[in-house]
């Protein structure tokens, strides 16, 4: 018995250690070992491990070497005391490629973590598909994405890029929630370098074809991107730690802190008065939400629209907000997707919006028209009419036309809509307004330029006085904006027994 318990050992002892050399090349590419990464994302000590001792069952000359773990780690641990469920790409056995025991392996940890309604995170490095399985290394990315579907809304989804991943791989990220990548040694592609030469003979490096800052700045596919492994997994821990982790249950919450009672006098001069002046919505948030803290997404994809998690009087909270510094905050084709992704997040997964409104309308132009903005416009506009969680609307300066009522206006169902006394509401500007309305009066006018300014400022008191939409019930309050955060927390605490019934049809079809 004793030989048998020390020959156990032995083996799991050099399965867990690995190919030292295989380790070092990983090390020497600027990476850490799969194990490695598992240590720095989960709590210490917490790693179960499943199918240590699992190996490919192919019969083929091609495929001599039978390693166990077949290129992958996986398990579950805790995060900050809450269960996760893992699995590592160990890019030192075969490349990390993705054969049927490797495959299966991913299954059973992505069933676990359903059937015990815990968040999934996937830590990828991969040569892709493992060429010498064939069609069955597709089969097992096929069951990989439709249990991904399966789960979507179910419990949160984090996949983390750590090395390359080519080919069909890239649909596993594309899936999830929220896609985390590292710089330089991170690659995300459907056809590497060499099939592009072939096929249209551009010459390309990985890095330009799907380097982490194609994709977190061009594509949208990574919603997070950093310059070292280390950060990268201490900020998965941090989101996953602020998340539920299932729709069922709800967030973890932080103790109240007082917001109601919170005035922040600087609130009201972060936001210039005059309707063209830029500011950083940033520091708005920072003033709203609890000890300046919030965690934004997407940070250089779409800037002009602001998408991040926080905290208000402990209570988690998904912030939209226009972005005045970038394109003045306007409603662009990019900025509606990103919006509306995170929308729909929070809205599975039951976290309240706070919607923080200055957008002077939807971009204009043949660019933006002819690539579909009417489309991805729409989707925005469908995440919000259908998302029945908690939701407040503060519009802090402009909402105008079309993008005022897509940013959660109270006709589409806002819960709560606040507004500074700064605001303007209307389906245009003074100016375009008069353009339109007035054209022919101008042209006949003896002095043009004096007309128009009388007849801007005729329609701004008419039609942009802050209590014009106030008196029609379209905003429920006008605040000082030194309360605003007073005012949100309150909406949000009236709010917080919210319900809604599910309506009776299989899904809708949102424009995508
Ligand atoms: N199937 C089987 N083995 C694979 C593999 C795959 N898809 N991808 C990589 N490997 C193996 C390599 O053969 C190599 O094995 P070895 O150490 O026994 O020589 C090992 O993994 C490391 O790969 P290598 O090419 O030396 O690493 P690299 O860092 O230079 O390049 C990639 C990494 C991913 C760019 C490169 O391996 C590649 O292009 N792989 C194929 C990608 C692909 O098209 N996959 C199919 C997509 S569905």
């Amino acid at each position: 018995m004793a030989s048998l318990r020390q020959g156990h050992r032995k083996l799991r002892d050099e399965i867990v250690a690995g190919d030292s050399r295989a380790l070092d090349r990983q090390h020497a590419l600027g990476k850490r070992t799969a194990r490695e990464r598992l240590e720095l994302l989960l709590d210490p000590g917490s790693f179960v491990e499943v199918d240590l001792y699992r190996r490919h069952q192919v019969h083929s000359a091609h495929l001599k070497a039978r390693p166990h773990t077949d290129g992958v780690v996986a398990g579950s641990g805790t995060i900050e005391g809450r269960r996760v469920f893992v699995y590592a790409q160990d890019f030192s056995i075969f490349g990390g490629s993705l054969g049927d025991a490797h495959a299966s392996k991913i299954h059973k940890v992505m069933d676990l973590a359903m059937s015990t309604g815990s968040p999934l995170i996937a830590l990828n490095d991969s040569g892709g598909a493992r060429i010498q399985e064939g069609i069955t290394a597709l089969h097992g990315y096929g069951g990989i994405f439709r249990r991904q579907v399966a789960a979507s809304g179910i419990i949160p989804q984090f996949s983390v890029i750590m090395g390359p991943c080519a080919g069909g791989a890239a649909y596993s990220p594309a899936l999830a929630d929220f896609t985390f990548m590292v710089r330089d040694t991170a690659s995300m592609y459907l056809t590497g370098p060499d099939v592009v030469e072939a096929v249209s003979g551009e010459r390309v490096s990985h890095d330009e074809l799907g380097g982490a800052d194609v994709h977190g700045s061009r594509s949208g596919v990574a919603t997070l991107v950093y310059d070292d492994e280390t950060t990268c997994l201490h900020d998965v821990r941090y989101l996953v730690s602020m998340l539920p982790g299932n729709n069922l249950d709800p967030a973890p919450r932080t103790p109240e802190c007082g917001a109601q009672h919170d005035e922040r006098p600087s609130l009201a001069e972060l936001v210039p008065a005059e309707p063209n002046r830029p500011y950083d919505m940033r520091d708005v948030v920072a003033q709203l939400v609890d000890d300046g803290a919030y965690f934004e997404l997407h940070e250089d994809w779409g800037r002009n629209i602001l998408c991040a998690f926080a905290r208000i009087d402990g209570e988690l909270v998904g912030v939209v907000g226009n972005q005045p510094m970038v394109l003045a905050g306007v409603l662009d084709r990019v900025a509606s997707q990103k919006a509306a992704r995170f929308v729909r997040f929070c809205d599975a997964f039951n976290i309240p919006l706070v919607t923080l409104v200055d957008v002077p309308g939807f971009l204009p132009g043949t660019e933006q028209e002819s690539a579909g903005i009417i489309r991805h416009g729409a989707q925005l506009l469908y995440a919000y009419c259908e998302a029945t969680v908690p939701r407040i609307q503060v519009i802090l300066r402009k909402a105008y036309g079309g993008a005022y009522i897509v940013m959660d206006s109270r006709s589409i169902g806002t819960d709560l809509s606040l507004a500074w006394p700064t605001n303007e509401i209307a389906v245009m500007g003074a100016e375009g307004a008069v353009n339109v309305l007035f054209r022919r009066e101008l042209a006949a006018s003896a002095d043009p330029g004096a007309r128009r300014e009388e007849l801007v400022a005729e329609y701004a008191t008419q039609y942009l006085h802050p209590h014009y939409a106030a008196e029609r019930g379209l905003v429920d309050d006008i605040i000082d904006p030194a309360r605003t955060r007073m005012a949100v927390a309150a909406g949000l605490a009236m709010l917080r027994e919210k319900r809604h019934r599910p309506a009776a049809r299989k899904h809708g079809n949102i424009p995508l």
